[in-house]
């Protein structure tokens, strides 16, 4: 399996002790996505916001985690084989992680390069396909994991701080 890693230097030290031993969230979101279903596709992450704005979260903390919980909840519809979606919601922060049932990633670098592409023509049709998500779940996030292979699954966890 290949290995991403981008943390944002602000929350770099914290987060790297937050990866080291996971705490216990304070509460648990669970999504499962399905194949190829853009009808539904974007309610985990709209739900996720919506949590979190409940909670007071700051709306510019909120757009942030729309943006990326978006991004990658398509990417999984588009993308793979299907898979799930955990929040795990904490004080300070939110852990989101992306796990599908492949066919995962020959390249993570090629991936992550804005306008690198493989969607199908159905997903171009349904309006996606521009290379743009993982860069934007990159900007958007404070840290960004994707681990990864060949026809292996896919995991992506992001951090952000509220
Ligand atoms: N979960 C995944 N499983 C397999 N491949 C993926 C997955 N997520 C992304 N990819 C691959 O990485 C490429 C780049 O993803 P990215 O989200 O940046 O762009 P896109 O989905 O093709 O277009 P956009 O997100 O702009 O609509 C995809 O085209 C696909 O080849
Ligand atoms: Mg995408």
């Amino acid at each position: 399996m290949a290995e991403y890693w981008n943390f944002e230097p602000n929350y770099e030290q914290k987060a790297k002790r937050f990866f080291a031993n996971i705490p216990k969230p304070e509460m648990i979101l669970n999504y499962d996505i399905a194949v190829k279903d853009f009808v539904h596709s974007g309610n985990a992450s709209a739900q996720i916001k919506l949590f979190l704005k409940r909670l007071g979260v700051d709306a510019k903390v909120l757009r942030r985690v729309a943006v990326t919980s978006y991004e990658a909840e398509i990417n999984i519809t588009a993308h793979s084989f299907g898979g799930t979606i955990v929040g795990n919601i904490f004080p300070e922060m939110i852990h989101i992680i992306f796990q599908d049932r492949g066919p995962g990633l020959k390249n993570i670098e090629e991936a992550m390069t804005p306008g690198f592409s493989t969607a199908s023509d159905l997903v171009r049709e349904m309006g996606f396909g521009a290379g743009l998500g993982l860069p934007n779940i990159k900007k958007n996030s404070d840290v960004m994991h994707i681990v990864s292979a060949e026809n292996e699954s896919t995991m992506l966890e992001i951090l952000i701080y509220y």
